[in-house]
């Protein structure tokens, strides 16, 4: 479709929309109503989740945490400041999640005070102009949860169903967009291609008390289980999903729903062809397949790996990394944007994408050439309806700890005070006239 619009001083038509005057800037504006926004989750900002299955994974003996989350960045009191914060850098949307273990912290007990709190952020949002894109799950399970087995348990479909179904009772005519599961398909990414999450390998004993160590609750074991990923395959996952789909649709039609994915930018090194087309396979396009009969696909990537015959082949030491050792590749974007509008075939929502680094320059740098991958889909016809960058906060990077910064910006882990990092102006700038200059 051809188009012509004024955006500050440069005049732009033409199907791109991109138009390079001698002696001005090159102009990329994004489809109307574009929502730019910054993600976060809330395990890794609200502090005090003590009755997520990761709080006493975090403190117990041999953890695999460098640290405990502690409080975090206080987000679940702090939320006013951040998202008016967020609201006056420019953004037009929110994703942040909701904490499975803090509204329903024992099977079949729903607190009304948290579903309320959740609630406030919501209309916080809306209040400020800002859309929230809403995770009904990252990561995190409750303990009693984890207990029965995590996802692995038969229950899971119905027991993500029952909490789906009185969250969306609760918060239906305030919702627009949601994300059932973060990332289902990590477990499978990390078996196809050994490609692992940041931190692993670098694993030191949490700083707890000498001898601290969780009882657990509701025969969970602590000692036996990792993250709330536990290895799930894709038709449990998608039983999980499409049972939450059901109820959020049955109560709240009108919302749209998806799930997101973790791709990663595989691609093939000499002799891995076979498994990188396997780890393809399981690792991605399954699950991007599970996506068509939904109302989008969250896309989150960082980076590319290549495979070789034995699985991942880790960058050269001569290519930049980032703080996560996944080497700087912004054009990941562009191209697992394609890969899942292709196997998908509903539109895609950018839910995460970022750079952890302490070089708020290069935060930049990289963005603008992810965003720039971003609008040559846009031109090339890809319905892509935002993009959310990881994260409005530096936070608690899982394993890593607080070490790693992906944060637009930083906070202070004694008084939690925010400093707004350039890279956060540079891009609410870029929100607010919905354009790329
Ligand atoms: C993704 C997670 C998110 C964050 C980024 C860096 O896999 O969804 O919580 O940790 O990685």
């Amino acid at each position: 479709m051809e188009s012509s619009r004024r955006v500050g001083i440069v005049e732009i038509s033409g199907k791109s929309g991109r138009v390079r005057t001698p002696g001005t800037e090159t102009v990329t504006p994004f489809p109307d109503g574009f929502l730019w926004g910054a993600a976060t989750a809330g395990h890794q900002v609200e502090g005090g989740n003590v009755n997520a299955d990761l709080w006493p994974l975090e403190w117990a003996e041999n953890s695999t945490f460098n640290e405990p989350s502690g409080d975090a960045c206080d987000h679940y009191h702090r939320y006013p400041e951040d998202i008016a914060m967020l609201a006056e850098l420019g953004f037009t949307a929110y994703r942040f999640s909701l904490e499975w273990s803090r509204i329903e912290p024992e099977p079949g007990y729903f607190s009304r005070a948290a579903l309320d709190h959740y609630r406030r952020m919501m209309e916080c949002c809306l209040n400020s102009g800002v859309t929230p894109v809403v995770t009904y799950n990252h990561f995190t399970l409750p303990r009693w949860m984890a207990g029965e087995g995590g996802w692995a348990a038969d229950s899971s479909p119905e027991r993500f169903g029952i909490y789906a179904s009185r969250v969306t009772e609760h918060l239906g005519d305030v919702l627009s967009w949601v994300c059932t599961l973060n990332e289902p398909n990590l477990m499978a990414m990390l078996a196809t291609t050994g490609v692992l999450a940041m931190g692993a390998g670098e694993r030191q004993s949490a700083p707890g008390p000498p001898g601290t160590r969780s009882p657990g609750v509701g025969g969970f074991d602590p000692t036996r289980y990792r993250m709330g990923l536990i290895a799930a395959d894709v038709e449990r996952m998608a039983a999980v999903h499409r049972s939450a789909r059901e109820a959020i649709g049955s109560v709240a039609p009108h919302v749209k729903v998806g799930w997101t994915l973790a791709l990663i930018d595989l691609q093939p090194a000499p002799g891995g062809e076979s498994r990188w087309k396997a780890a393809r396979e399981r690792g991605q396009t399954d699950w991007l397949t599970v996506s068509r009969d939904d109302d989008f696909v969250g896309v989150q990537t960082y980076s590319r790996s290549l495979i070789g015959p034995d699985g991942n082949v880790p960058p050269p030491e001569e290519v930049p990394t980032m703080q996560t050792r996944w080497e700087v590749y912004p054009e990941a974007l562009g191209h697992t944007v394609r890969l899942a509008a292709e196997h998908a075939q509903v539109p895609v929502l950018v839910t995460e994408n970022g750079m952890a680094t302490d070089d708020d320059e290069a935060r930049i740098a990289y963005t603008r050439r992810a965003l720039e991958g971003l609008a040559d889909c846009i031109d090339d016809g890809v319905d892509v309806r935002g993009y959310m960058h990881w994260t409005l906060l530096d936070n608690f990077e899982w394993n890593a700890g607080y070490s790693i910064t992906f944060g637009l910006v930083s906070v202070d882990r004694e008084t939690f005070a925010r400093t707004v990092k350039p890279s956060a102006r540079w891009l609410g700038q870029v929100a607010s006239t919905n354009a790329l200059e």
